[in-house]
């Protein structure tokens, strides 16, 4: 049995980290957390971050290449995936249909999460440099066995909260064709 006394010394630290987190992610000017998220997508097969990240043998950037000039982080070759699973036990349905895609050599057409409207201009190049980090916009994922938009990074307000924040001067045609 937790004394009483200390249930709630433990209770209130927890709130107190909870606070503290929020109020720093609010001075950083990072995207909101949207709470409830959307509901996830419906993925072609299962894939896991959580499973594959807790293996301890994977970085972001070995499935999320980012190709120059650094728009995009892109999706992940199927041969990544067949460096491991090739040599696993197809058993479950997921991993049966991975083979299966592997098999015929087309690409797993997986549905987009987080998604701007093709007339934002947007790199993930001049951020990264920028050091904000996946987490920072795109929440836990590590943690996350199914993803779904957790933050607005893909919303006009969650671009314009961090570059009023970080004073970064956006005019209109940063973001919108022109460019200047
Ligand atoms: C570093 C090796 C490695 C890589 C790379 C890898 N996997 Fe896995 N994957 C595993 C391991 C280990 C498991 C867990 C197997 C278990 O617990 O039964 C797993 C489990 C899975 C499962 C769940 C098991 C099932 O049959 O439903 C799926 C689906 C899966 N991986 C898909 C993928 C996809 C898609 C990729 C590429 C984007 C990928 N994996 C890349 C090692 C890897
Ligand atoms: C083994 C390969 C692999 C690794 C390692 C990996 N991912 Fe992924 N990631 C995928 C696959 C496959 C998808 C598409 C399926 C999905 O959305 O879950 C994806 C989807 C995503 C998406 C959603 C993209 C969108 O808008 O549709 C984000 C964000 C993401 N990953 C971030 C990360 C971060 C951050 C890490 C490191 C903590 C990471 N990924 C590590 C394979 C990987
Ligand atoms: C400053 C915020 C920000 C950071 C930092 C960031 N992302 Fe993104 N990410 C976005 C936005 C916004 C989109 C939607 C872009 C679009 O639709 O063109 C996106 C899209 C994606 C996608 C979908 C596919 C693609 O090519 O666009 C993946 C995968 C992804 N991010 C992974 C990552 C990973 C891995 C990291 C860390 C290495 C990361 N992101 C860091 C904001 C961010
Ligand atoms: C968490 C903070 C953060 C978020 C969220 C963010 N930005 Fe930025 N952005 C920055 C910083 C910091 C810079 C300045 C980088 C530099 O000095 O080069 C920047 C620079 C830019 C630039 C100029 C550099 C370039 O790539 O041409 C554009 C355009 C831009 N952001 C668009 C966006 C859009 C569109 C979104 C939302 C989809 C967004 N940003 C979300 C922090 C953020
Ligand atoms: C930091 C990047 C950024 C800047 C600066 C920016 N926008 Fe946007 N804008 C976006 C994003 C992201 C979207 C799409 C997502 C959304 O609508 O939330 C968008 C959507 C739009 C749309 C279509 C949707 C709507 O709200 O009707 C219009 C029109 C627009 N912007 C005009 C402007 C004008 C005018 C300015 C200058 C006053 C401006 N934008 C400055 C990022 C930006």
């Amino acid at each position: 049995m937790i004394p009483e006394r200390w249930r709630r010394t433990g209770l209130g630290l927890a709130a107190l980290v909870v606070l503290a987190s929020t109020v720093l992610a609010r001075a950083q000017g990072l995207p909101a957390v949207l709470d409830p998220p959307p509901p996830a997508p419906e993925q072609p097969l299962p894939y896991s971050h959580r499973q594959h990240l807790d293996l301890g043998l994977l970085d972001c950037t070995d499935c999320h290449v980012k190709p120059d000039p650094g728009f995009a982080m892109t999706f992940p070759d199927t041969a990544i995936c067949m460096s491991c699973h090739e040599t696993m036990p197809a058993g479950a349905d997921g991993a049966k249909r991975l083979a299966a895609f592997a098999a015929e050599g087309r690409p797993i057409p997986w549905v987009r999460v987080y998604e701007l409207p093709d007339y934002v201009y947007w790199s993930h190049d001049s951020h990264l440099a920028a050091g904000i980090t996946c987490t920072d916009c795109h929440g836990p994922v590590a943690e996350r066995d199914v993803m779904r938009r957790e933050t607005n990074v893909a919303s006009k307000n969650g671009c314009l909260t961090c570059h009023e924040t970080r004073q970064v001067f956006s005019d209109c045609g940063d973001c919108h064709e022109p460019r200047q």
